[in-house]
This record gives C-alpha cells, sequence and structure tokens, in this order.
C-alpha cells in the first residue's frame, strides 16, 4: 500500500477542464517529481491532496484511509504538509516565531500564559541543526535571509507537525545556482528520515537530481510516469510538449 494514492481524480473550474482523470502515487521514504508545462494543473492537484480545493471525481487515500471528504486541517494532522511557492512565512518575525507560528509554545508564570520563547529558539534551533540547513542567525527577521534559508526555515516548519508527506511547489525556482543544491539537500534528508515528497519543478535538472519517479502532467492528465534511474532529459521533455506536438500533428493532418 503506497503512502499517498491519488486515483482517477478529476477537477473543473466553470468550464474550463483542468485534471481529468489522474492517478498517480507516492511510497515512503519516495521523492516523486511532479512536472508539465504552465497551466498543466499541478499546483491544483496538489492543492487537491491538502484539501484546498475539492475534487469533482476520484479517490485519495493515505496510508490506506480516504481522505477526500477529510478537512484540510484534519489532513494536516494526518501527516499531508504542503510548502506553496510563497512561503506564507512572517518576513517581519525570526525563525523561531516562524517555525511555531499561531501554535507558540506556553507557560504559566503566577497563572498566567505566556508565549515560551526560551522553548521556542531551543527547539527551533534543534529543528535547523536537525536538518543542517545553514542560517546566518536564528534571531533575525526571515526577510533579510536570502531565498535558500527562507525554504529552509519553511522546510524546518514542515518538520515540526511531523509529517508523512512534503509536498513543495517550486522550491528552487527563486534561488540562486549555489543554494538549490542546499534545498535539495534537505530533500534527501526528508527522504533518508522516511517521508514521502512530491517536489514540483520546471527546473528538470533538479528534478532528475533528487526524485526516485517523476510523475509528467500534460494539460491535465498524467502523461506519463517515469523511473528516475531510467530516464533523461529528453523523455522527459518530450512527455511534457507531446500533447502540444501530438495536436500540431493532428491538426496538420486534418487540414490534409
Ligand atoms: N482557482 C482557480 N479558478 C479558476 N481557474 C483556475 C484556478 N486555479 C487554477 N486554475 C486554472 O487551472 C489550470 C491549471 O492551473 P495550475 O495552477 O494547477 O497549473 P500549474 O501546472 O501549477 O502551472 P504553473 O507551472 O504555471 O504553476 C490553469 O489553466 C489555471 O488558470
Ligand atoms: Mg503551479
Amino acid at each position: 500500500m503506497s503512502l499517498l494514492e491519488i486515483t482517477n481524480v478529476s477537477k473543473s473550474f466553470g468550464p474550463v477542464h483542468v485534471l481529468d482523470g489522474v492517478s498517480m502515487s507516492v511510497d515512503r521514504g519516495e521523492v516523486v517529481g511532479l512536472v508539465g508545462d504552465n497551466g498543466a494543473g499541478k499546483s491544483t492537484l496538489m492543492k487537491i491532496v491538502t484539501g484546498m480545493y475539492t475534487a469533482d471525481q476520484g479517490r485519495l487515500t493515505l496510508d490506506g484511509d480516504d481522505i477526500l471528504t477529510h478537512s484540510p486541517g484534519e489532513r494536516r494532522r494526518m501527516g499531508i504538509e504542503m510548502i506553496y511557492q510563497d512561503l506564507a512565512l512572517a518576513k517581519q518575525q525570526d525563525v523561531a516565531a516562524n517555525i511555531f507560528l499561531g501554535r507558540e509554545p506556553q507557560k504559566k508564570v503566577l497563572g498566567i500564559n505566556f508565549v515560551d520563547r526560551a522553548t521556542m529558539r531551543a527547539e527551533a534551533k534543534a529543528m535547523i541543526d536537525r536538518l543542517g540547513a545553514r542560517l546566518p542567525a536564528i534571531n533575525r527577521p526571515v526577510g533579510s535571509f536570502s531565498g535558500g534559508q527562507q525554504q529552509s526555515v519553511a522546510i524546518a516548519r514542515a518538520l515540526t507537525f511531523d509529517p508523512k508527506l512534503v509536498i513543495m511547489d517550486e522550491p528552487t525556482a527563486a534561488l540562486a545556482v549555489r543554494e538549490v543544491q542546499g534545498v535539495l539537500d534537505l530533500i534527501r534528508q526528508l527522504k533518508a528520515s522516511g517521508i514521502g515528497v512530491i517536489l514540483i519543478s520546471h527546473r528538470l535538472n533538479d528534478v532528475l537530481s533528487v526524485t526516485d519517479r517523476i510523475v509528467v502532467l500534460n494539460h491535465g492528465r498524467a502523461a506519463a510516469n517515469l523511473t528516475t534511474a531510467q530516464t533523461d532529459m529528453a523523455e522527459v521533455v518530450s512527455a511534457i510538449v507531446g500533447g502540444a506536438d501530438m495536436a500540431d500533428a493532428a491538426a496538420h493532418e486534418s487540414r490534409g
């Protein structure tokens, strides 16, 4: 039984069919790349997994349990975390505040609840150290960090929810070349600790270097499911643009 199984999921926004019978799966400790052209439906499919969007039809299971009717909060408690492209960090706040945003550890002093900043800082530091992420300082506003460092904070935050599955939407898109390796190393760490990872990315070199499998979405359909060790850039690119080529060829043919 896979960690996550997506079966025959379809979704329309009004008259626009965005996903058309998509199936894919992720195992524990497996990194699956989700690639495809702009508008192929990648983010929509993942938002259906987190419960942010509702599928029109299909089936979703986590560890064999049906989750389609579960709320986003329930799915998070069951172990699904998504790191969105905009990261949703509080830029003015420091690392610890961001990692514990909205669920700060409390302590009681003279019967009054206070945020336990010492515990927060200690646990944030432990999480950053466990990840091996390099941050200039843990007590600076994260807005002053580089893109890669902010990505590390977002990953550390996701990890404190003890996830089974981490979905990352374009984690390396905005990063300097030397920072990309750091984020790919963090993904390898997640895999090594048994977490399933779905990596959405347009950077096919990153996808080829860090994934076990690659699922290609093409106009809302799963066009290919490739084993990374047995594929290459040319095959992935051809699956990404394949539908367009075929449509062109069909149009050509019909013109005679
Ligand atoms: N909330 C929405 N309402 C209407 N249409 C939407 C909505 N969200 C996405 N779409 C449409 O669904 C299609 C797929 O969008 P989606 O964001 O899933 O693509 P994507 O593969 O993530 O693309 P990109 O690589 O550019 O991020 C697009 O045509 C988009 O315009
Ligand atoms: Mg997207």
